[in-house]
């Protein structure tokens, strides 16, 4: 019987794939990966049990997952998740960006969805222990890394509504390329009239059900030609909050930007946060305070505004060229990428890839 784990290192059992994916299918695959279609040779499995705690910590075969019909995440949707990258480094190592905020995003998300806590140390070392034993599946394209997923979700067989007392934690890994197929220059939003969250809500945590909630406009959105889906506050219907899977910042003609604030209704994106110190370290003032949709279509047309950005661990830095809604259409700047944009996301990329100097503790090396 396995004994529950608290502290770092955690012991975890390595069961290697019995016939792991063929070199030349592989290649292929890593030569040209999109986003989110393919997976490497391995999975990371965690279990919890209430009065046990996290344990049984393995490295598995990638593959289905039993689950009872019952699970209560199949009822109530008790599931959170997480997405971040490693990246091979400039001189061959490899190494993940700030996994550390990832860990503690997932436990605010866990207490919001009344879930367990993770030790931050479990996380970490799960997703490393993955990344080592699949460091085979890095992309080859220019701009690739290995994204990797870690999630957990409620696997009571229960239909009572309360919460879960088990719980499985996996992290999975995916080679990436794009996250937009379009590889459009700049990407194009649809302004929804769904709401994505709500005061009170679950939008600052990152939870599937957020996502579910999402792709009515989101298939609006791409129904339409767009890119990507944006959302309003719930409340006066006015105030940008962010898009399906991204935060968005404004650049100012006097080089001055502008991000949503964190107000419980939008994710406190681990990107947003690295951008807003890189921005002021640059000596661009970053205000985080609301912005209407009018004001952004009058900063626009009038040239007060110059750029948008859209920024995520999937979508990296990624300008932000037409918003339409359903009333109204206008174009940012010249329609595509702008200097504030490309100065911020070059910064941005060359820390995580190991080609700037790391002067924020970031970059955490695992090989
Ligand atoms: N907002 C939403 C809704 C997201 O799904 C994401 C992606 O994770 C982000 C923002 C950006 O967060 P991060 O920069 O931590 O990836
Ligand atoms: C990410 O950027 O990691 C996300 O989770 C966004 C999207 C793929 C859901």
């Amino acid at each position: 019987m396995a004994t529950p784990d608290t502290a770092a290192p955690f012991t975890f059992a390595h069961q290697p794939h019995p016939s792991p994916m063929a070199a030349d299918v592989r290649a292929e695959i890593l030569a040209n990966p999109g986003f989110g279609t393919a997976f490497s040779d391995h999975m990371v499995s965690v279990s919890y049990d209430e009065g046990k705690g996290w344990h049984s910590a393995e490295v598995v075969p990638y593959g289905p997952i039993p689950l009872d019909p019952a699970a209560a995440v199949l009822h109530y949707a008790q599931e959170i998740f997480e997405g971040l990258k490693a990246y091979r480094l400039a001189d061959g190592g490899i190494a993940l960006f700030r996994p550390e905020a990832n860990a503690a995003r997932f436990n605010a998300s866990a207490e919001r969805l009344a879930m367990p806590v993770l030790p931050e140390g479990l996380f970490v070392q799960a997703v490393e222990e993955l990344v080592k034993a699949d460091k085979d599946w890095f992309p080859t394209v220019e701009g690739g890394s290995l994204y990797l997923r870690p999630f957990m979700f409620a696997s009571e067989a229960f239909l009572g509504v309360r919460p879960s007392k088990k719980y499985k934690f996996l992290v999975i890994a995916s080679p990436a390329g794009n996250y937009f197929k379009s590889g459009a220059p700049a990407v194009s939003l649809w302004v929804s009239d769904y709401s994505r969250a709500a005061p009170g809500g679950t939008g600052a945590a990152k939870c599937g059900g957020n996502y579910a909630a999402s792709l009515v406009p989101t298939a609006e959105a791409f129904s339409r030609g767009h890119d990507q889906v944006l959302f309003l506050d719930a409340v006066e219907r006015k105030w940008i909050e962010e898009l399906g899977g991204m935060n968005l910042f404004f650049v100012m003609a006097d080089g001055s930007l502008v991000t949503p604030p964190l107000g419980g209704t939008i994710l406190p994106g681990i990107t947003r946060e690295s951008l807003i110190k890189l921005a002021r370290e640059e000596g661009l003032a970053v205000r985080e305070e609301r912005y209407s949709l009018a004001q952004w279509q009058a900063d626009a047309t009038s040239g007060a505004l110059i750029e948008t950005f859209a920024c995520g661990t999937a979508a990296v830095v990624t300008p932000v060229g037409k918003v339409t809604s359903a009333s109204d259409s206008f174009v940012i700047g010249s329609g595509g990428p702008g200097q504030i944009t490309q100065k911020l996301r070059s910064r941005l990329v060359a820390i995580q890839r190991g080609e700037a100097a790391d002067t924020h503790g970031w970059v955490h090396r695992i090989g």
